[in-house]
């Protein structure tokens, strides 16, 4: 191992992977670790519903660090949820148990996206940002405090459809059939989105994923024309210093376009191979992924042949973050989880 890259904290290693440096191990962390799998959060949930640990800040830290803590991941992601900035807009949400968002009053009518305003994310979440600053204090150097937002066209499908659903259909219908109204809802979203971040990057935050969850559903000329200038936009007005990570699924037709927002890495899911992925959007950009996390449901054997494979495809190339190509399902066992960590973290890739 080379002297240069011994002995790293996570935070090191985290930020060094986003830039594509050289690291002594691969960075590590996975997306939903903190509210899902573990039984430390259930037990915490089973005291307070899921809003209350997400407006109080020593509530949503202890969430954030509980799986740092248990799995020894090299990124702490904020106990949050993409729904929080949209209050700031006027939208009222609930979050409801295993269903998710739902928003009483779907925004659907030219009055309804006319009211909309862009939200003062200071006034609006000031939570989010006093969570993210007892966070930076608690983690200091050892690992990397990563923040996040929900990108303008999942909100959008969200804000639209009123619910979760399979194809979002009054949302893609909008899109496609107003596109006038589209556009206004997308500049709200992203003005909104851009503080809320700024505002996250102010407060502690190291590096921001934006979550395009939905992505999936829409074709090339669909992205060109109504999604990507706009994440081109909110990648544009964070600091340079700060590395973004793009998110999406199922987003196989549009990794070119992906690679071209703006961001320093890409998170792909398991539908590409790592290597072929990362030939896709090309070597001038970190990667994130790319193990399907239903893998971590069955033996270890399975698990730790899934993650050897996509370390072999990753080949030891600066700008590998490893994580899971969506989030860990609930039914996920933490210490598959740990043990995983473990693995990503003992690998040598040049098979020593
Ligand atoms: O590791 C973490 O869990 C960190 C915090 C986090 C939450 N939501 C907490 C949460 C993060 C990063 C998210 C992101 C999120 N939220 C996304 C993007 C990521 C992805 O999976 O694609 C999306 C699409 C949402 C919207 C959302 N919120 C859904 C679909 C649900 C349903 C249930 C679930 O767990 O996915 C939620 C609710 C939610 N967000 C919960 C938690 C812990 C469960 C609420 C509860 O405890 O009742």
């Amino acid at each position: 191992m080379p002297d240069a890259v011994a002995a790293m904290t996570g935070r090191d290693r985290f930020l060094a992977a986003l830039r594509r440096q050289p690291v002594d191990a691969t960075p590590v962390w996975f997306m939903r670790q903190a509210g899902r799998s573990l039984p430390e959060y259930r037990a915490l949930r089973a005291r307070h519903d899921f809003m209350t640990m997400a407006t109080t800040p020593e509530l949503a830290a202890t969430a954030t660090l509980m799986p740092v803590a248990r799995l020894g991941v090299d990124a702490a992601v904020l106990f949050a949820d993409i729904m929080l900035p949209l209050a700031g807009m006027g939208v009222s949400f609930e979050i409801r148990p295993n269903a998710g968002p739902v928003i009483p009053e779907p925004i659907r009518s030219e009055a309804d996206v006319a009211r909309l305003r862009v939200a003062d994310a200071e006034a609006s979440t000031p939570y989010v940002f006093a969570a993210l600053r007892l966070l930076r204090r608690e983690l200091g150097d050892t690992t990397a405090l990563l923040g996040f937002a929900g990108a303008p066209f999942t909100l959008a499908c969200y804000l639209i459809e009123g619910k979760a659903s399979r194809e979002f259909p009054r949302a893609k219908a909008l899109m496609y059939g107003r596109p006038d109204l589209w556009r206004r809802l997308m500049e709200v979203l992203t003005e909104t989105t851009i503080g809320y971040l700024n505002g996250q990057i102010a407060a502690g935050a190291d590096a921001v994923q934006l979550f395009d969850s939905w992505l999936g559903l829409l074709g090339p000329e669909a992205y060109r024309k109504h999604v990507l200038p706009y994440t081109r936009r909110i990648f544009a007005a964070l600091p340079t210093y700060v590395p973004a990570i793009h998110f999406s699924t199922g987003s196989v037709a549009l990794l070119d376009q992906i690679a071209a927002s703006g961001c320093a890495a890409v998170s792909v899911d398991w539908r590409l191979p790592l290597d072929a992925a990362w030939e896709r959007i090309g070597q001038g950009l970190a990667i994130q992924g790319n193990l399907d996390p239903t893998m971590l449901l069955t033996d270890w054997e399975t698990t730790r042949d899934g993650a050897l494979d996509v370390l072999a495809r990753a080949a030891g190339r600066p700008g590998h973050v490893f994580n899971l190509g969506h989030g860990v399902l609930p039914e996920t066992d933490p210490d598959r989880l740990a043990r995983l960590v473990a693995l990503v973290h003992g690998h040598a890739s040049d098979g020593a």
